[in-house]
């Protein structure tokens, strides 16, 4: 069991502590912030609270996601955007998903989020978006909402690549398993059209409604 007792997460989410794996600085440990489960499926109406506590798990989730159709290969071009998944273990603190952590050096990716506050909209940014978009396009890759700080910048010589830690998978009442290209050419279309229009949102100072 990994010991996580006393260890100060590099990151949080909404939903999630993230952690360097103590005895692996690539890897990174998520566990869900504890009592999370049980106050989600406190607040839930009487009608989704049939739904098992475990399908609002983002861990279990994403383990889902990792099993898509598009995955199902070790060809290194399909895993080009993606941070790599370890499957679940348990930790002192509950169970973590394991993946690989994004670095540069020795310090933990910064968001596109962050890059683009800080930057803006640049040229090179441009052309990393553009490449990013044209391997979903390519690989049918099934995310749901693509947000600036569930993506970070992995750097390759001269080149930024955009690397998903988090929203793999697809919107709730998506079938995963079976899907067909049709119906992803669309789902991917509408994803990196939403992608495009969160980003203008944060740059123009996060006004009205995003979609
Ligand atoms: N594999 C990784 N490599 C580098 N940084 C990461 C990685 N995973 C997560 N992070 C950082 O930690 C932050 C929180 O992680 P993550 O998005 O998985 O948490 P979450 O609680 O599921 O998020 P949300 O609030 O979007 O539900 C990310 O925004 C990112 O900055
Ligand atoms: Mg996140």
């Amino acid at each position: 069991m990994i010991d996580l007792n006393g260890v100060t997460p590099f990151a949080e989410g909404g939903n999630r502590r993230c952690f360097v794996h103590p005895n692996n600085p690539n890897r990174c440990l998520k566990v869900i912030h504890s009592g999370l489960l049980q106050t989600i499926m406190k607040n839930k109406p009487w009608y989704k609270k049939l739904r098992s506590a475990e399908s609002f798990d983002d861990n279990l989730r994403e383990r889902d996601a990792y099993n898509q159709k598009a995955l199902r290969n070790d060809n290194s071009e399909t895993w080009k955007h993606l941070a790599k998944w370890y499957g679940m273990v348990e930790t002192t603190i509950g169970a973590a998903s394991e993946t690989e952590l994004i670095k540069n050096e020795n310090l933990v990716a910064e968001t596109l989020e962050s890059y683009l506050f800080a930057n803006g909209f640049t040229d090179e940014i441009k052309l990393s978006i553009e490449q990013f978009h044209d391997w979903l396009r390519k690989n049918l890759i099934l995310t749901k909402n693509l947000i600036p700080h569930n993506l970070v910048l992995k750097r390759v010589n001269n080149d930024i690549i955009i690397k998903i830690v988090d929203g793999l998978g697809s919107q709730a009442f998506i079938p995963l398993p079976d899907y067909s290209n049709f119906f992803a050419k669309r789902y991917v279309e509408r994803r990196i059209e939403l992608m495009m229009s969160r980003i203008r949102w944060d740059l123009s100072g996060r006004v009205g409604n995003w979609k």
